[in-house]
C-alpha cells in the first residue's frame, strides 16, 4: 500500500491495494493507522459491493445504523444517500457538520463508496478540526478546553426542522423526532486516542450553544469558531469517480456535500462504524 497526501493538513490517496480481497490483519492495521494520521483516505477504483463494503468498515469498528436515514432490506447499515436529477433543493450533508453528533454516542467514521456520479460537481469537502484547532487563537483555545458544547439534531427534531421542501432524501429519513430536540453534551475539544492530536468537535448543523453561556452569548463566538474551523487551508475538496471510496474520521473532521449538479442523479452508498463515546482525554 502506498500513501499520497492530498494536501498539507488533511487527506491521503492510497493506491496497489484490492478491498474486493480479503483484508489481512497487516492491511487493516495499516489502514487504521493511514486513518489516525490522515483523517480521510481516498482509495480509487474499488466498486466494492455491499458485504465487502461492510467487511471494511469492520477494519475500523462495528458498522452502525444511521437512525435517521437507515438502508433498506438486509443492510440496515447501509444508507443509500441519493440525490435524483429531479431533485434541486436539499442534499443529504448539504452543510458543514460531523456526523449525528446530537446522539450519545456519534459514530467514530464512515466509509463512502461512489455509486453514481454526476457527470460535473458532487464534490465532497473535508475539513481536519485537528488543523482548526492548531491554528486557532489562544484565548479561544482557553475558553474551550475542558468545556462541553451541546448539539441538537435540528435537521431532524421538530423545534428547528428546515421547511420541508429544503429536506433532503424526503420520505427515507425520520424526521421530526422530539428526540433530536434533546440537548447532548460532549467536549468541544477531543484527543486523538492513537495521534493524541487536540480538535474541535463543533459544528454549525448540529452544534447549539457552549456550556455555562446562554444561547445568545454563545452564538457570535461558535459563528467566529465555525467560520475558523472550515478556512480553505484546514480543508480538502474531493472530486468523485464511479467506484471511489472515501473513509473518514468523523471525531475529527467535517464534511460538506457539494448541491451543484442539479438535473444529475448522484448516487452513493454509506455505513458509518462505531467510535466510543466522545471523551476529552481518550488515552
Ligand atoms: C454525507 O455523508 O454527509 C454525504 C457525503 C456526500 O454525499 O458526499
Amino acid at each position: 500500500m502506498k500513501e499520497h497526501p492530498i494536501t498539507g493538513g488533511i487527506a491521503a490517496e492510497l493506491s496497489g491495494i484490492d478491498l474486493k480481497q480479503p483484508i489481512s490483519d497487516d492491511l487493516a492495521e495499516a489502514l487504521r493507522d493511514s486513518l489516525a494520521r490522515n483523517l480521510v483516505l481516498v482509495i480509487r477504483d474499488q466498486f466494492l459491493d455491499v458485504d465487502q463494503h461492510r467487511r471494511l468498515a469492520e477494519v475500523f469498528g462495528p458498522p452502525a445504523i444511521n437512525p435517521y436515514a437507515p438502508g433498506k432490506g438486509d443492510h440496515p447499515e447501509m444508507t443509500s444517500v441519493i440525490k435524483e436529477a429531479s431533485e434541486r433543493t436539499g442534499v443529504f450533508g448539504g452543510g458543514w457538520h460531523s456526523d449525528l453528533t446530537f446522539l450519545e454516542k456519534p459514530p467514530g467514521g464512515s466509509v463512502l463508496c461512489a455509486i453514481q456520479i454526476p457527470p460535473y460537481g458532487g464534490d465532497t469537502l473535508y475539513a481536519s478540526q485537528q488543523a482548526a484547532w492548531d491554528a486557532l487563537p489562544e484565548p479561544l483555545k482557553q475558553l474551550l478546553d475542558g468545556r462541553d458544547a451541546i448539539h441538537v439534531g435540528k435537521p431532524y427534531g421538530v423545534k428547528w426542522a428546515p421547511p420541508v421542501e429544503e429536506q433532503s432524501m424526503k420520505g427515507s429519513t425520520k424526521r421530526n423526532d422530539p428526540e433530536a430536540d434533546k440537548e447532548r453534551f460532549h467536549p468541544a475539544v477531543l484527543t486523538h486516542p492513537v495521534t493524541g492530536r487536540k480538535g474541535l468537535y463543533i459544528n454549525e448543523t448540529y452544534t447549539m450553544r457552549l456550556d455555562g453561556l446562554s444561547e445568545a452569548d454563545s452564538a457570535p463566538i461558535l459563528r467566529q469558531i465555525f467560520q475558523h474551523s472550515t478556512l480553505p487551508e484546514f480543508c480538502c475538496r474531493l472530486r468523485w469517480s464511479p467506484g471511489m471510496i472515501t473513509i473518514w474520521d468523523n471525531y475529527s473532521t467535517q464534511h460538506y456535500a457539494i448541491n451543484d449538479y442539479h438535473g444529475h442523479r448522484r448516487e452513493m452508498r454509506r455505513t458509518t462504524f462505531e467510535g466510543d463515546r466522545p471523551i476529552r482525554e481518550w488515552a
